[in-house]
């Protein structure tokens, strides 16, 4: 049997089960992804669902990408396992200068399939069965079922309601002895938090204390509204051997679809990551890291751009929660382009709220629950898309809430 709902099922669809691996019927394909698919089969509708910016891939990187493919003879083929040397230099280079983090490129940066593989094959190196992985929540839905298809147990730490920050002593309470991983994401999705340094610098004592080992998902690192760079436990010296680091470049360089990421990290618990790697991707599609390579080395104002676009498309989407406000309430992200939208006035479950908005008022959001017990009596919404999609969408989300809030 399935353990949980998804927005597929929910929609009536049915998983076969017969000859299924428990794990693989432990696992859902999450509500991110499984909303689009439904909201095929409802014409017309708007997007404030999977977190996709509206940016095309900037130019020079496309033209790096196209003189390559011409040129070189070798970008057709596979690349070494855990990536071009020349990109893994040049992302090595980069986190020093942006991040101050001192990686050896040939022992600890390998490139994978988005940050989404490398977090993946992180989870099946690190966690055996009934393994207990502490994920605040709300959080990025697919850490999730990254741990259930390890076999591993998820076990929640609820971010504090009034600012979505993180929560160390709540996070000490439900530390165990199966205690094997924290999964950390700031710049966060879904709630768009920037966790405080202080909170995370309690919680790497904690991790140095209890001992297990802390993946930060760095894919939004970039994305801070408001002052400085986002701390993260990668920058704790002492945590080395046991904090591992996923890096994306699919927002920050508009690139989503080119799947590329990496993992950095202890160079001895990447040979292990590198093993799963292997078995699952052979190595991140060549023309892809050679377009990671062109992004690195180019023109960095492309991503400042993003940052001042995205400030601006968050503010438009506050502006109109705000006159929402008898129906629905929301803590302002700091970062990242998500926010999740408490719809206070309605009794029904999220998942229930996002099948109406879908096919009521055709706007594609995702139900809170797909992100946690905490994410429940709530919808997250992305604020990616270009200005006129997010217009439509806040204009029908308020004739239905008008209507049935
Ligand atoms: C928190 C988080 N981690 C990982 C990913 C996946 O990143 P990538 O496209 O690099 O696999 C996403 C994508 O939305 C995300 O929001």
């Amino acid at each position: 049997m399935s353990v949980k709902r998804s927005a597929l099922e929910a929609a009536g669809k049915s998983y076969r089960e017969e000859g299924i691996s428990r794990r693989v019927r432990g696992i859902a394909v999450s509500a991110i992804k499984e909303m689009p698919l439904l909201a095929e089969k409802v014409p017309g509708c708007v997007s404030l669902g999977q977190g996709i910016p509206s940016f095309r891939t900037p130019e020079h990187i496309v033209e790096a990408v196209c003189r390559s493919l011409r040129q070189d003879p070798w970008i057709g083929k596979y690349s070494l396992g855990p990536g071009l040397p020349a990109l893994r230099r040049a992302l090595a280079e980069s986190l020093r200068e942006e991040r101050g983090l001192e990686l050896d490129p040939d022992r600890e940066v390998c490139i994978t399939v988005g940050a989404m593989e490398g977090l993946c094959a992180a989870m099946l190196t690190l966690v055996d069965r009934g393994d207990e992985v502490l994920l605040p929540s709300p959080n990025y839905a697919s850490h999730i079922e990254q741990v259930l298809l390890a076999e591993g147990r998820p076990v929640f730490s609820p971010l504090r309601r009034q600012d979505w920050g993180l929560d160390p002593e709540a996070i000490r309470a439900k530390v165990s002895d199966r205690t094997k991983a924290l999964v950390l994401c700031s710049p966060h999705n879904p709630t768009g938090a920037v966790f405080s340094r202080e909170a995370l610098r309690a919680v790497a004592d904690l991790a140095l204390e209890k001992g297990f080992f802390v993946l930060c998902d760095e894919t939004y690192d970039f994305l801070t509204y408001e002052g400085e760079a986002p701390f993260s436990l990668l920058n704790v010296p002492e945590l080395k051997r046991q904090v591992l680091g996923f890096f994306s470049f699919s927002k920050k360089y508009a690139m989503t679809g080119w799947r590329v990421g990496a993992v950095v990290g202890d160079g001895e618990l990447l040979d292990q990551i590198m093993k799963v790697h292997d078995a699952a991707a052979i190595c991140a599609p060549t023309p892809s890291q050679m377009a990671a390579l062109a992004a690195l080395e180019g023109p960095q104002d492309c991503v400042q751009e993003f940052r001042r676009i995205l400030e601006a498309r968050r503010d438009r989407v506050c502006r109109r929660l705000d006159a929402m406000a008898r129906w629905v309430s929301y803590v302002k992200p700091k970062g990242a382009y998500y926010l999740m939208v408490r719809t206070h006035s309605l009794a029904e479950d999220s998942m229930t709220v996002a099948l109406r908005l879908l096919h009521e008022a055709r706007v594609i959001t995702i139900p809170g629950a797909a992100f946690g017990p905490d994410g429940e009596g709530h919808i997250r919404l992305s604020f990616g898309g270009s200005e006129e999609e997010l217009d439509e969408a806040m204009d029908r989300l308020e004739a239905w809430f008008r209507k049935n809030g």
